[in-house]
């Protein structure tokens, strides 16, 4: 593998896939493309700017012209699709877009594999395609087998990206991997989601949103081991297989809210439950005996290690998320393109 495409690679995973894949495999050529929505932000590959075996496009994987352009100038060896909506939130609200990104815009790059015979694509997946589980059944978790039975606009996006990857694997012969992964947190996360807003809010005295009781459950994986097992899939893994990659990590949400509340020395009258989110899945728990086996990957960071390191890097770069919330990481971006 020598030159590699990193799609979405401005985001939360792909920015830390990027600084993964360049740190550890200094030979590599890395491409990213990304079409700097809402969720991407230049700021996040500030480091990588500074490394020779790194470019950045800014363009949208559902511009298939771009996309053709790009693939015939670059010959890329493999694609790691992460360019998404992400956020089942906004997919409640509006959910086309999603059916565009997430849907064709995968279809634009299987297609792109498939007439310059790139030799591998990679597909970015969730959890969230199997639908959620019982409270009460800690025994149940999500195999490779688990039906697809997906609850929000995001997780059937997703789910539908997953099925045309396999099937143009089957129809077309395209080289493709999938790995599915639970819920992420570390550094560069976007502060729509649970932990990175939760930190904002309780750094600023602000409440805490809670939906419904708390007590949904969630599969937290430190985004660094997810990386790493995306970089195992494409060196090792085998053509035509999705691969699930959890950590055994199961919080409820109440338990991760308060744990931030403690390590930054807060209180917990910050917490306020608020109306639930619709459809709103009830437990993510992965068994990731198959990755594990045939890879042999096993996630590193412990929950408590990682939310400590997580805090301290949000602590460390307040600017980061601070422009965010005021805007200014858009005029950051505006400047590199004008
Ligand atoms: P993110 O929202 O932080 O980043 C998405 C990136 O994709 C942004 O940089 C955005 O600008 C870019 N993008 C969006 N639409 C695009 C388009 N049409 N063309 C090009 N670029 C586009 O998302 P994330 O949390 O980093 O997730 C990355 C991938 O991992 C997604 O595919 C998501 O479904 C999957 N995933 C995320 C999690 C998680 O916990 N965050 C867990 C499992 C899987
Ligand atoms: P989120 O980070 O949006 O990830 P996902 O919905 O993909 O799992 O949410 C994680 C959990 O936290 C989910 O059960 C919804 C809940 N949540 C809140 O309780 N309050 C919030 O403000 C947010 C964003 C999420």
């Amino acid at each position: 593998m020598k030159k590699l495409l990193v799609t979405g690679g401005a985001g939360f995973i792909g920015g830390n896939f990027v600084y993964y894949m360049l740190e550890n495999y200094p030979d590599i050529q890395l491409v990213c493309l990304d079409a700097l929505t809402y969720a991407g932000n230049l700021e996040t590959l500030k480091g990588a700017f500074k490394n020779p075996n790194f470019k950045f496009v800014k363009g949208d994987i559902t511009d298939r012209k771009l996309v053709f352009e790009l693939f015939e100038e670059e010959d890329f060896d493999c694609i790691v699709n992460f360019a998404a909506e992400s956020h089942v939130d906004r997919s409640i609200e509006a959910p086309e877009v999603f059916l565009k990104t997430n849907i064709l815009g995968t279809q634009v790059l299987l297609d792109a594999c498939n007439k310059f015979g790139t030799e591998r694509f990679h597909q970015v997946s969730t959890d969230e395609v199997y639908g959620d589980l019982p409270l009460d059944r800690p025994d149940l978790m999500f195999t490779e087998e688990t039906p697809i039975h997906t609850s929000s606009p995001y997780s059937a996006s997703k789910a539908s990206a997953d099925l045309l990857a396999l099937a143009y694997n089957r129809t077309f012969g395209t080289p493709v991997t999938i790995s599915r992964c639970s819920n992420n947190y570390g550094p560069y996360q976007f502060p729509e989601k649970l932990i990175p807003l939760m930190i904002a809010n309780a750094t600023h005295g602000k409440p805490l949103p809670v939906y419904g009781e708390g007590l949904n459950v969630r599969d937290w994986l430190y985004v660094e081991d997810h990386c790493r097992a995306i970089a195992l899939i494409i060196e090792k893994g085998k053509i035509g297989e999705v691969y699930n990659i959890g950590g055994h990590n199961e919080k409820a949400n109440i338990e991760v809210v308060k744990t931030i509340i403690s390590v930054l020395g807060k209180d917990e009258s910050l917490i306020t439950y608020v109306k639930d989110r619709p459809g709103h899945d009830r437990r993510y728990a992965i068994d990731p005996a198959k990755i594990h086996a045939e890879l042999g990957w096993l996630p590193q960071t412990k929950f408590d290690d990682g939310i400590e390191r997580t805090i301290k890097w949000y602590m460390d770069n307040t600017s980061w998320w601070e422009n965010i919330f005021n805007g200014k990481y858009k005029s950051y971006t505006a400047e590199m393109f004008e």
